[in-house]
Protein backbone atom coordinates (compact mmCIF):
# COMPACT_ATOMS: atom_id res chain seq x y z
CA UNK A 1 0.00 0.00 0.00
CA UNK A 2 1.54 2.97 -0.74
CA UNK A 3 2.62 5.23 2.22
CA UNK A 4 0.20 7.89 3.90
CA UNK A 5 1.25 11.04 3.40
CA UNK A 6 1.93 12.69 7.43
CA UNK A 7 0.40 15.82 7.90
CA UNK A 8 1.94 16.50 11.81
CA UNK A 9 3.61 14.26 14.70
CA UNK A 10 2.84 15.52 18.06
CA UNK A 11 4.09 14.18 21.39
CA UNK A 12 1.18 11.94 21.73
CA UNK A 13 -0.47 11.01 17.76
CA UNK A 14 0.32 11.40 14.35
CA UNK A 15 -2.16 12.90 11.81
CA UNK A 16 -1.80 11.42 8.66
CA UNK A 17 -4.06 12.48 5.33
CA UNK A 18 -7.39 10.77 5.33
CA UNK A 19 -8.81 8.98 2.73
CA UNK A 20 -11.51 11.50 1.81
CA UNK A 21 -10.81 15.42 1.61
CA UNK A 22 -11.47 16.51 4.98
CA UNK A 23 -10.63 13.37 6.90
CA UNK A 24 -8.05 12.58 9.19
CA UNK A 25 -6.21 9.52 10.56
CA UNK A 26 -5.43 9.81 13.84
CA UNK A 27 -2.36 7.04 14.69
CA UNK A 28 -1.72 6.87 18.96
CA UNK A 29 1.85 6.37 19.94
CA UNK A 30 2.73 4.91 23.19
CA UNK A 31 4.97 7.68 23.77
CA UNK A 32 4.60 9.91 26.81
CA UNK A 33 5.81 13.27 27.83
CA UNK A 34 5.30 15.59 31.09
CA UNK A 35 5.96 19.57 31.83
CA UNK A 36 5.96 20.48 28.59
CA UNK A 37 8.09 17.53 27.14
CA UNK A 38 11.19 18.19 29.39
CA UNK A 39 10.18 14.65 30.81
CA UNK A 40 9.52 11.86 27.87
CA UNK A 41 9.16 7.81 28.05
CA UNK A 42 6.86 5.45 26.34
CA UNK A 43 4.37 3.69 27.79
CA UNK A 44 3.98 -0.19 26.45
CA UNK A 45 0.58 -0.33 25.16
CA UNK A 46 -0.98 3.30 25.79
CA UNK A 47 -1.58 4.10 21.71
CA UNK A 48 -3.52 0.81 21.67
CA UNK A 49 -5.45 2.10 25.26
CA UNK A 50 -5.92 5.64 24.13
CA UNK A 51 -7.69 4.92 21.14
CA UNK A 52 -10.36 2.76 22.31
CA UNK A 53 -11.06 5.15 25.75
CA UNK A 54 -11.22 7.94 23.42
CA UNK A 55 -13.20 5.95 20.57
CA UNK A 56 -15.81 5.02 23.34
CA UNK A 57 -15.71 8.34 25.47
CA UNK A 58 -16.00 10.05 22.22
CA UNK A 59 -19.05 7.72 20.70
CA UNK A 60 -20.74 8.04 23.80
CA UNK A 61 -20.73 12.40 23.69
CA UNK A 62 -22.05 11.75 20.54
CA UNK A 63 -25.06 10.06 21.43
CA UNK A 64 -25.91 12.71 24.06
CA UNK A 65 -25.61 15.33 21.28
CA UNK A 66 -22.12 16.53 21.40
CA UNK A 67 -20.69 17.24 17.94
CA UNK A 68 -16.90 15.69 17.94
CA UNK A 69 -14.91 15.15 14.95
CA UNK A 70 -14.43 11.33 15.93
CA UNK A 71 -16.20 8.98 12.70
CA UNK A 72 -14.87 5.61 13.54
CA UNK A 73 -11.85 3.84 14.84
CA UNK A 74 -10.16 1.88 11.57
CA UNK A 75 -7.34 -0.21 13.85
CA UNK A 76 -5.79 -1.22 17.28
CA UNK A 77 -3.76 2.39 17.38
CA UNK A 78 -6.00 4.53 14.19
CA UNK A 79 -9.06 6.12 14.29
CA UNK A 80 -10.81 7.94 11.65
CA UNK A 81 -11.77 11.72 11.73
CA UNK A 82 -12.68 14.61 10.17
CA UNK A 83 -9.92 17.20 9.86
CA UNK A 84 -10.58 20.56 11.79
CA UNK A 85 -8.73 23.79 12.16
CA UNK A 86 -7.73 23.24 15.93
CA UNK A 87 -8.80 26.25 18.39
CA UNK A 88 -5.23 27.18 20.09
CA UNK A 89 -6.94 26.67 23.43
CA UNK A 90 -7.17 23.95 26.12
CA UNK A 91 -9.81 24.28 27.89
CA UNK A 92 -9.88 22.26 30.94
CA UNK A 93 -12.34 21.18 33.57
CA UNK A 94 -11.74 21.32 36.83
CA UNK A 95 -13.97 19.34 39.81
CA UNK A 96 -11.25 18.97 42.24
CA UNK A 97 -8.17 20.56 43.26
CA UNK A 98 -4.83 18.64 41.64
CA UNK A 99 -1.90 19.90 39.56
CA UNK A 100 -0.76 23.10 38.63
CA UNK A 101 -3.83 24.43 40.44
CA UNK A 102 -3.02 23.38 43.41
CA UNK A 103 0.88 24.78 43.19
CA UNK A 104 -0.07 27.88 41.62
CA UNK A 105 -2.55 28.65 44.36
CA UNK A 106 -1.38 26.60 47.66
CA UNK A 107 -4.64 24.40 47.71
CA UNK A 108 -4.07 20.86 49.06
CA UNK A 109 -4.83 18.25 46.51
CA UNK A 110 -8.08 16.48 46.65
CA UNK A 111 -10.37 19.34 47.81
CA UNK A 112 -13.43 19.23 46.05
CA UNK A 113 -14.08 22.71 44.46
CA UNK A 114 -17.71 23.73 45.33
CA UNK A 115 -17.96 24.77 41.81
CA UNK A 116 -16.70 23.20 38.30
CA UNK A 117 -14.00 26.14 37.40
CA UNK A 118 -13.18 26.15 33.48
CA UNK A 119 -9.54 27.14 32.41
CA UNK A 120 -8.28 28.13 29.30
CA UNK A 121 -4.08 27.64 27.97
CA UNK A 122 -3.47 28.98 24.91
CA UNK A 123 -1.38 26.22 22.95
CA UNK A 124 1.94 27.15 22.53
CA UNK A 125 4.72 25.03 23.50
CA UNK A 126 7.81 27.26 23.53
CA UNK A 127 5.43 29.62 26.18
CA UNK A 128 4.69 26.50 27.80
CA UNK A 129 0.94 26.92 27.39
CA UNK A 130 0.40 29.63 29.73
CA UNK A 131 -3.09 30.58 30.98
CA UNK A 132 -5.37 33.01 29.82
CA UNK A 133 -8.80 34.12 30.05
CA UNK A 134 -11.59 34.82 28.02
CA UNK A 135 -10.39 38.24 27.50
CA UNK A 136 -7.24 37.40 25.91
CA UNK A 137 -8.17 34.81 23.56
CA UNK A 138 -11.22 37.55 22.54
CA UNK A 139 -8.54 40.47 22.27
CA UNK A 140 -6.30 38.18 20.12
CA UNK A 141 -8.71 36.31 18.59
CA UNK A 142 -7.87 33.05 19.42
CA UNK A 143 -11.64 31.95 19.47
CA UNK A 144 -14.74 34.59 18.21
CA UNK A 145 -17.20 34.98 21.60
CA UNK A 146 -19.74 33.40 19.95
CA UNK A 147 -16.89 30.34 19.80
CA UNK A 148 -15.74 30.57 23.20
CA UNK A 149 -19.92 30.16 24.48
CA UNK A 150 -19.71 26.98 22.45
CA UNK A 151 -16.81 25.33 23.96
CA UNK A 152 -17.55 26.53 27.73
CA UNK A 153 -21.22 24.81 27.28
CA UNK A 154 -19.98 21.80 25.82
CA UNK A 155 -16.96 21.30 28.22
CA UNK A 156 -19.38 21.46 31.48
CA UNK A 157 -21.92 19.07 28.83
CA UNK A 158 -18.73 16.58 29.15
CA UNK A 159 -17.91 16.75 32.02
CA UNK A 160 -21.47 16.00 33.51
CA UNK A 161 -21.88 13.32 31.63
CA UNK A 162 -17.89 11.90 32.87
CA UNK A 163 -18.66 12.54 36.07
CA UNK A 164 -21.29 10.07 35.67
CA UNK A 165 -19.74 7.73 33.33
CA UNK A 166 -16.61 7.55 35.39
CA UNK A 167 -18.64 7.56 38.93
CA UNK A 168 -20.15 4.87 38.05
CA UNK A 169 -17.71 2.40 37.47
CA UNK A 170 -15.88 3.77 41.10
CA UNK A 171 -13.68 6.72 39.61
CA UNK A 172 -13.67 10.26 40.46
CA UNK A 173 -13.16 12.51 37.45
CA UNK A 174 -10.85 14.77 39.11
CA UNK A 175 -9.77 17.40 35.86
CA UNK A 176 -9.35 16.97 32.34
CA UNK A 177 -8.30 19.05 29.01
CA UNK A 178 -10.09 19.54 25.79
CA UNK A 179 -9.35 20.68 22.41
CA UNK A 180 -11.96 22.22 19.81
CA UNK A 181 -11.70 23.02 16.22
CA UNK A 182 -13.93 24.42 13.62
CA UNK A 183 -15.55 22.94 10.00
CA UNK A 184 -16.68 25.11 7.57
CA UNK A 185 -20.32 24.44 5.48
CA UNK A 186 -19.63 27.34 2.85
CA UNK A 187 -18.57 30.09 4.95
CA UNK A 188 -20.14 28.91 8.37
CA UNK A 189 -18.28 27.60 10.96
CA UNK A 190 -18.84 25.41 13.52
CA UNK A 191 -16.89 24.50 16.72
CA UNK A 192 -16.82 20.35 17.75
CA UNK A 193 -14.62 18.25 20.18
CA UNK A 194 -11.44 17.45 18.51
CA UNK A 195 -8.26 15.01 19.94
CA UNK A 196 -8.93 12.84 22.29
CA UNK A 197 -10.28 11.78 25.99
CA UNK A 198 -8.05 9.39 27.81
CA UNK A 199 -5.77 8.99 30.68
CA UNK A 200 -3.15 10.93 29.35
CA UNK A 201 -5.33 14.31 29.82
CA UNK A 202 -7.64 13.47 32.65
CA UNK A 203 -6.96 13.12 36.02
CA UNK A 204 -9.01 9.60 37.37
CA UNK A 205 -8.75 8.82 40.81
CA UNK A 206 -10.26 5.44 42.16
CA UNK A 207 -13.01 6.41 44.58
CA UNK A 208 -12.04 3.58 47.03
CA UNK A 209 -8.37 4.10 47.73
CA UNK A 210 -7.54 7.15 46.05
CA UNK A 211 -5.20 5.50 43.24
CA UNK A 212 -4.30 8.07 40.12
CA UNK A 213 -5.20 5.81 37.23
CA UNK A 214 -3.83 8.25 34.74
CA UNK A 215 -0.69 10.10 33.44
CA UNK A 216 0.43 11.30 37.06
CA UNK A 217 1.66 8.06 37.46
CA UNK A 218 4.13 8.76 34.80
CA UNK A 219 4.64 12.33 35.43
CA UNK A 220 5.07 11.61 39.33
CA UNK A 221 7.39 8.63 38.69
CA UNK A 222 4.75 6.41 40.63
CA UNK A 223 5.33 3.47 38.37
CA UNK A 224 2.05 1.07 36.97
CA UNK A 225 0.94 3.31 33.86
CA UNK A 226 0.25 0.17 31.66
CA UNK A 227 -2.20 -0.95 34.44
CA UNK A 228 -3.52 1.82 35.44
CA UNK A 229 -4.80 2.69 32.01
CA UNK A 230 -5.87 -0.62 31.66
CA UNK A 231 -7.97 -0.56 34.56
CA UNK A 232 -9.86 1.89 33.13
CA UNK A 233 -10.71 0.53 30.11
CA UNK A 234 -11.33 -2.85 31.58
CA UNK A 235 -13.92 -0.35 34.14
CA UNK A 236 -15.05 0.81 31.02
CA UNK A 237 -15.85 -2.59 29.44
CA UNK A 238 -13.56 -2.27 26.92
CA UNK A 239 -11.18 -5.30 27.78
CA UNK A 240 -11.90 -9.07 28.24
CA UNK A 241 -12.14 -9.62 31.82
CA UNK A 242 -8.44 -10.87 32.61
CA UNK A 243 -7.36 -9.83 28.98
CA UNK A 244 -4.63 -8.24 29.97
CA UNK A 245 -2.00 -9.10 26.98
CA UNK A 246 -5.30 -8.61 24.22
CA UNK A 247 -4.42 -4.84 24.16
CA UNK A 248 -0.82 -5.14 23.12
CA UNK A 249 -1.01 -5.48 19.47
CA UNK A 250 1.99 -6.88 17.51
CA UNK A 251 4.19 -3.83 17.15
CA UNK A 252 4.25 -3.53 21.34
CA UNK A 253 5.05 -7.10 21.00
CA UNK A 254 7.52 -6.66 18.45
CA UNK A 255 9.25 -4.09 20.58
CA UNK A 256 8.81 -6.34 23.35
CA UNK A 257 11.65 -8.34 22.11
CA UNK A 258 13.55 -6.07 20.85
CA UNK A 259 13.14 -5.96 17.35
N1 LIG B 1 -9.63 16.68 14.10
C1 LIG B 1 -8.43 17.27 14.09
N2 LIG B 1 -8.01 17.96 13.01
C2 LIG B 1 -6.80 18.56 12.99
N3 LIG B 1 -5.94 18.54 14.02
C3 LIG B 1 -6.30 17.85 15.12
C4 LIG B 1 -7.55 17.19 15.22
N4 LIG B 1 -7.64 16.62 16.45
C5 LIG B 1 -6.48 16.90 17.08
N5 LIG B 1 -5.66 17.64 16.32
C6 LIG B 1 -4.30 18.12 16.62
O1 LIG B 1 -3.45 17.03 16.32
C7 LIG B 1 -2.35 16.98 17.19
C8 LIG B 1 -2.36 15.65 17.92
O2 LIG B 1 -1.10 15.27 18.25
P1 LIG B 1 -0.55 15.30 19.74
O3 LIG B 1 -1.67 15.23 20.73
O4 LIG B 1 0.52 14.30 19.80
O5 LIG B 1 0.04 16.77 19.76
P2 LIG B 1 0.82 17.46 20.94
O6 LIG B 1 2.19 16.96 21.04
O7 LIG B 1 -0.05 17.43 22.14
O8 LIG B 1 1.02 18.90 20.35
P3 LIG B 1 0.17 20.17 20.25
O9 LIG B 1 0.89 21.14 21.14
O10 LIG B 1 0.20 20.52 18.81
O11 LIG B 1 -1.22 19.84 20.74
C9 LIG B 1 -2.50 18.15 18.14
O12 LIG B 1 -1.78 19.27 17.64
C10 LIG B 1 -4.01 18.44 18.05
O13 LIG B 1 -4.30 19.79 18.38
MG1 LIG C 1 -1.90 16.56 22.49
Amino acid sequence: MARRRQIYEGKAKILYEGPEPGTLIQYFKDDATAFNAQKKGTINGKGVLNNRISEHIFTLLGHIGIPTHFIRRLNMREQLIRQVEIVPIEVVVRNVVAGSLSKRLGIEEGQQLPRTIVEYYYKDDALGDPMVTDEHILAFGWAQQEELHDMADMAIRVNDFMCGLFAGIGIRLVDFKLEFGRIYDNEFSRIILADEISPDGCRLWDMASGEKLDKDRFRRDLGGEVEAYQEVARRLGLLPEGGETAVLDLETHRKKRGK
